[in-house]
């Protein structure tokens, strides 16, 4: 039986946090729709305090939302929890996520402050909060260059005041994948009362290694992974929802896997990025439009053998049609000969043969020959086709 790693999506709060990417309530709540059916766990719909659309985006979700729970962000000071409270009140799974810098850059420079002084803040928020929910995610904001001791004192405390998921952020996407993976397995081994909540990996991109992270927080214990669709998020985004859903699907031997629906994948990529505004750039994995797309003679001659020589995800499990031969000048015969038979014409060798010559020429011209081409090419070459 393999372990289940909860999906906490963060779309609708740090990934909205994009310039150009915010939303109004009605395509924000049309989102969450999508995000429950795909099958997040926790979907964190806003951060209330900061402004009233936001504020009434969180209820308008919180009404909606009938299987997730819904979550709210929130500093460590008590506005910011009632607010965010408030705005849970109709929700059926409501989680405050409340938190505070444990750096020493965050302490003394965010805070002027002292670690001391950040212990009290961080036990008492989580104990204000537990006054409204049962539920309370805790976030040691850039935990990816805090001190491990440190980070294991405070997650003890904030253990003790009741927190129930305790968030790791890699707030600025430093760490190499052994740190990170490192530093949960220092808490799972030195927190008392870890064993009693979950662990989560929340992580940026800064470096490109954010899903690298966050698969190596759950293999060394972590059970939720925060991530958004198409890794959107501040500066380089965060974690890729879609990637680490993929990653432990395709490896069985990790022992993990999620409750996301992949096959509706692709569809909610594309709607974030049409409601967003923001293209999913073509070489992204598992959703961008030439994830599934082979142009080289050598690649296409092995997919067309067997999908499997150059795929590692069949693309109908991420709700994509099929896989594409793109022909080009790099493309060979046997590509050629099957875009031909998609357009109903079997070439003969000898036909193959001279409509590929013609192929080349045009291929060197346009940087893609299409389905539009091939009668043109055909008839170049006197052969018939309906
Ligand atoms: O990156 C981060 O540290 C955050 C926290 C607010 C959870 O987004
Ligand atoms: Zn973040």
């Amino acid at each position: 039986m393999k372990d289940v790693v909860k999906i906490f999506d963060t779309t609708l709060r740090d990934g909205e946090q994009v310039p150009g990417c915010k939303l109004d309530t009605k395509n924000k709540l049309n989102l969450a729709i999508q995000l429950d059916n795909l099958g997040v766990d926790i979907l964190e719909a806003g951060f209330p305090i900061s402004s009233p659309g936001d504020f009434e985006s969180v209820i308008e979700i919180s009404k909606n939302v009938k299987n997730a729970s819904v979550c709210a962000l929130s500093r460590a000071n008590e506005k910011d929890i009632e607010v965010a409270a408030e705005s849970l009140r109709h929700a059926i799974k409501p989680r405050i996520h409340t938190g505070i810098g444990t750096s020493d850059i965050h302490i003394k420079y965010k805070f002027n402050s002292n670690k001391d002084a950040i212990i009290e803040l961080a036990k008492r928020s989580v104990s204000y909060a537990k006054k409204f929910v049962e539920d309370v995610e805790f976030y040691a904001e850039d935990a990816g260059r805090t001190d491990n001791i440190f980070l294991a004192k405070v997650c003890e405390e904030v253990i003790k005041s009741g927190a129930t998921v305790l968030n790791i952020p890699d707030t600025t996407g430093y760490c190499l994948p052994s740190e990170y993976g490192e530093k949960i397995k220092f808490l799972k081994e030195n927190v008392k009362g870890i064993n009693n909540v979950t662990i989560s990996c929340h992580c940026h991109n800064d470096l490109g290694l954010a899903t690298a992270n966050s698969i190596s927080g759950v293999i060394n214990g972590a059970r939720q992974i925060e991530c958004t669709i198409n890794g959107i998020g501040e500066r380089a985004g965060n974690t890729s929802l879609e990637e680490v859903v993929m990653i432990m699907r395709q490896h069985p031997n990790l022992n993990l896997d999620t409750n996301i629906n992949s096959k509706l994948l692709y569809s909610t990529s594309q709607q974030v990025s049409d409601l967003m505004g923001m293209p999913v750039q073509p070489n992204k994995a598992v959703v961008g439009s030439n994830a599934f797309a082979h142009s080289s003679g050598i690649h296409q001659d092995g997919v067309i053998k067997k999908r499997e020589t150059y795929e590692i995800i069949d693309p109908k499990d991420v709700g994509v049609d099929k896989s594409s031969i793109i022909l080009t000048a790099r493309s060979g015969r046997a590509a050629l000969a099957y875009k031909m038979k998609e357009i109903g014409v079997e070439l003969t060798k000898v036909q193959l043969d001279s409509v590929y010559q013609e192929f080349l020429t045009l291929a060197d011209i346009q940087k893609e020959v299409s389905e539009r081409d091939l009668p043109i090419l055909l008839d170049k070459q006197n052969i018939k086709h309906g």
